[in-house]
């Protein structure tokens, strides 16, 4: 893992965005895998900026997002769908059609993850994969005790995660209790991985992710057998590592 500190969260933010436009620069055509929670936001807002700065088109890209929770129509604002279009998709020229999250909504949850699984491979895979990570090491909403070999797949959530995501819903009662993710091994096949990790609250996540154990007890840990990662972490983050 090449890890980049960084003073603070906005310096993360630049750093993740200034990559992620270099890649979206570089490529003829690229496939993106999303994240949502709090981590990313800033990256999204920087990103946008960029793309405004420099007239880049984004008509080349099409993303894949890790994860979406079940039973939240796309018009909810806490769904992840909601989320991406305000914080991304609504300001960029990216067709509407070539941004994919898994249907929490979807008849068949089984189905839905296999066509989510299908389309990624269609589309020839990730080439650079966004994460968050959870304070319990769970990427995507694959948590602790996920096997490594998992495709996309329905999850029921941590009671941890759930609370960690209630302040975006009224009470605790209206955080979904499943979601569809992609899985650990999903993430995995990425072709390269950008992690971040900011925060007091990361800060033995992001010790243990350092510590070279691989295990499935902390999801987080798979990353140090992918061949192409780049973790930025800020100070806070960093504080007990
Ligand atoms: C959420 C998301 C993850 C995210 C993580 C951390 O549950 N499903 O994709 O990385 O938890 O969230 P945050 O960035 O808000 O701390």
């Amino acid at each position: 893992m090449n890890i980049i500190h960084v003073k603070n969260y906005e310096e993360m933010s630049q750093k993740a965005a200034a990559l992620l436009f270099e890649r979206i620069q570089q490529s003829p055509k690229i496939t993106l895998g999303l994240a949502t929670g709090g981590t990313p936001e800033n990256t999204y807002t920087a990103l946008i900026a960029k793309a405004k700065e420099n007239g880049q088109s984004f008509s080349h890209v099409q993303t894949f997002n890790l994860d979406e929770y079940v039973g939240l129509p796309a018009e909810d604002k806490n769904s992840y769908r909601h989320y991406m279009e305000q914080r991304l998709f609504d300001h960029i020229d990216i067709p509407k059609e070539k941004t994919h999250l898994p249907n929490g909504m979807a008849p068949s949850l089984e189905e839905e993850c296999r066509a989510y699984e299908n389309m990624i491979a269609d589309a020839g895979g990730i080439d650079i994969q966004l994460l968050g990570i959870g304070s319990n090491g769970h990427i995507g909403f694959n948590e602790p005790g996920t096997p490594f070999s998992s495709k996309t797949h329905v999850v029921e959530l941590a009671e941890e995660t759930r609370k960690a995501n209630a302040r975006y819903f009224p009470t605790l009662e209206d955080v979904p209790k499943q979601a569809i993710t992609m899985g650990i091994q999903t993430i995995m096949e990425a072709k390269e991985i950008l992690l971040l990790i900011s925060g007091k609250a990361k800060a033995e996540a992001f010790a243990k992710l350092c510590s070279d154990e691989v295990t499935e007890a902390f999801p987080a840990s798979i990353l140090n057998k992918h061949p192409n990662v780049t973790v930025i972490a800020d100070e806070e983050a960093a504080s007990v590592y």
